[in-house]
């Protein structure tokens, strides 16, 4: 087998870390962590190990007993990084890698005071999906490989370290001003759910197995807006069997997270910009919880295979919703998700290679192919199965599914062998080779209607001919309702026309990130300078890719507001995350010369 992961040098033919314990301390004023990973093996171990690296300094290799372990480092390359190869002496059960990270390290973003909640203390968080936890630790950072892990994190004590583990306590640190606090995560979770903030932060519990974190100024409003989370783990546990994590909390971070979530067990993090203050936009919840199943406990073998991640929960976040809000309200859901799939078929071309379920990434770096196109056609192929062998029929086989493939990865031709095994026949009859090996999105999608749907799509659609909605008609709708509105209409409008939809939907006032954005693009696009200084504080403040890709694009269509995103984007670059400033030069590449 040997390499079987284009974005690690994880070598199958070597041995397996079976274990991790790491000790390391977070330094603030140098940009790095530094400290020692040991990792173990279950069985006495001997010859070449490659390990994941990029950008680690590694300090010295030692065994168990302290005996020198040679090593050496590899080329660095572009996609993969630096691979560092071990060579264990015979009979090694444990390995410790002394080491410490760059700057640059692309898993953790260090935040100064100014960027946080309460200005006074920096920050830390790591984001290691896809392949960064590599610039954090030398791993074999590959999603086929699961460890368990101990953890002793060294910060300045008057911060507070979380992990994606449970809490073991802590102590004083070895150096004054110091505290060190200890995790244990026992279940064996893929290197890319390893996870870890520091700050100010304070707990607030919602349930006796369910809280928030956040800075303390955050957390009250976090605790009100989460509240419904104890109801969505009963929900799904009734969908996919019991919640094997213990413990589910959510972490609250500082507005430059360039995720809406990120599922690391235990301890979601999540952008702040889900606090609109009416409990409307859950559904990210709902989407990181649901991967404490799908993803967490059956996990994709390769990038290649993300779509069994990220399609599977696009589709249990909706099963969960629809147990608790009703059908009408996840048939929004789904007419939400279908525009972010066009969106994607328009970026790509449709016929285009990123837009297949399984896909080739070998040589190319995963972040910049993200897209809904996992999502938003994977879940249509889920919901498909579904439809097809009927619901009572299919959730036995997703309870199946969980039990049986739970703690392991899975490449999609497994998944296909499994579905073939359980409910024979069925890939056949959707064309499932088509939907996965196939671009575009096939002609037997499922589709998802509502009254409330057609309507919405009418008046929208009407809007060049002056249609609008009835007088009072517009109060009544939910926010997914003017979302969805919204997204129907023209990107380019009068200043009037503007100024109408502003004073009839308090855009500007928007507490429903989703709505202010789509609201800023059409201003944005429309020369509306009314909306600039709004533009501007979002994009100086918010890392979440998903607006900041739009907005920059939006951007893109007025000569005035190009100078606002080249204005606002020299201000603030240097402390965007690197993913972040990525999308927004990616947008900005693409400005015709003014
Ligand atoms: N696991 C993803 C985030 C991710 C994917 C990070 C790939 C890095 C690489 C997370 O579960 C996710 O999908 N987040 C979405 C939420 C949404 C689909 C509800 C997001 O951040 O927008
Ligand atoms: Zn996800």
């Amino acid at each position: 087998m040997s390499r079987v992961d284009p974005h690690s040098y994880f070598n199958s033919d070597q041995p397996l870390t079976s274990r991790l314990d790491w000790r390391f301390s977070v330094d603030f004023e140098g940009s790095r962590i530094t400290g020692v990973a040991n990792l173990f093996f279950d069985a006495p171990a001997e010859g070449a190990l490659d390990l994941d690296t990029r950008g680690l300094s590694i300090r010295s290799v030692k065994t168990g007993e302290g005996r020198l372990v040679e090593y050496e480092l590899g080329e660095p390359d572009e996609v993969l990084g630096t691979r560092l190869r071990l060579l264990l002496p015979q009979g090694t059960k444990q390995v410790a890698v002394e080491y410490e990270t760059s700057p640059g390290a692309t898993a953790l973003q260090w935040l100064s005071p100014a960027q946080t909640a309460g200005k006074k203390h920096p920050y830390l968080f790591s984001q290691c999906q896809p392949h960064h936890a590599r610039t954090m630790i030398p791993v074999q950072d590959s999603p086929r490989v699961r460890i368990p892990y101990h953890a002793e994190v060294t910060v300045p004590e008057s911060l507070r370290a979380v992990m994606s583990a449970g809490n073991s306590g802590e102590k004083d640190g070895a150096r004054p001003g110091t505290r060190t606090f200890l995790f244990d995560m026992p279940q064996p979770i893929p290197t890319y759910l390893l996870a870890l903030a520091v700050g100010n932060l304070a707990y607030k519990a919602v349930s006796d197995r369910s809280g928030v974190w956040a800075e303390p100024e955050v957390v009250d409003k976090a605790h009100w807006e989460f509240m419904g989370m104890e109801e969505m783990i009963q929900k799904a546990e009734g969908l996919f069997g019991p919640y094997e994590w213990d413990q589910y909390d959510v972490l609250v971070l500082p507005p430059s997270f360039p995720y809406g979530g990120m599922e690391n067990p235990r301890i979601t993090f999540l952008t702040p910009t889900l606090l609109a203050g009416d409990r409307s936009l859950v559904a990210v919840v709902a989407h990181e919880l649901a991967h404490s199943w799908t993803g967490n406990l059956v996990t994709n073998a390769t990038m290649n295979d993300f779509w069994l991640n990220e399609g599977f929960t696009v589709w249990a976040e909706r099963r969960i919703l629809e147990a608790i809000k009703g059908r009408e309200y996840t048939a929004m859901a789904w007419a939400i998700g279908r525009r972010g799939l066009d969106e994607a078929f328009e970026r790509f071309g449709e016929d285009s290679p990123y837009t297949k379920l399984r896909t080739d990434l070998a040589g190319i770096d995963p972040d910049s192919m993200y897209s809904e196109v996992p999502y938003e056609k994977g879940a249509r192929f889920v919901a498909l199965l579904e439809k097809t062998v009927g619901r009572e029929q299919f959730d036995r086989f997703i309870a199946a599914y969980i039990k049986e493939c739970k703690f392991t990865s899975i490449t999609t031709e497994e998944f296909l062998e499994f579905l073939h095994e359980k409910l024979p026949g069925v890939a056949d009859k959707v064309g499932a080779e088509a939907w996965i090996y196939g671009t575009g999105l096939p002609a037997n999608a499922p589709t998802f209607e509502s009254e409330s749907l057609k309507r919405l799509e009418f008046l929208s659609s009407g809007w060049s001919e002056g249609r609008r909605p009835e007088s009072g008609e517009a109060e009544k709708w939910s926010p997914d309702e003017v979302l969805i509105y919204l997204q129907g209409l023209p990107r380019d409008m009068t200043l009037d026309d503007c100024k109408w939809l502003d004073d009839t939907f308090g855009l500007m006032g928007q507490g429903n990130y989703e709505i202010l954005v789509e609201w800023l693009c059409i201003a944005a696009g429309s020369g509306y300078q009314p909306a600039f200084g709004r533009i501007r504080e979002v994009l100086s403040s918010v890392g979440r890719m998903k607006y900041i890709r739009p907005l920059y694009k939006a951007l893109g269509r007025t000569p005035a507001s190009r100078a606002l995103a080249k204005e606002t984007f020299a201000a603030v670059k240097d402390s965007f995350h690197a993913l972040t400033r990525r999308v927004a030069e990616e947008e900005m590449e693409a400005y015709p010369q003014d």
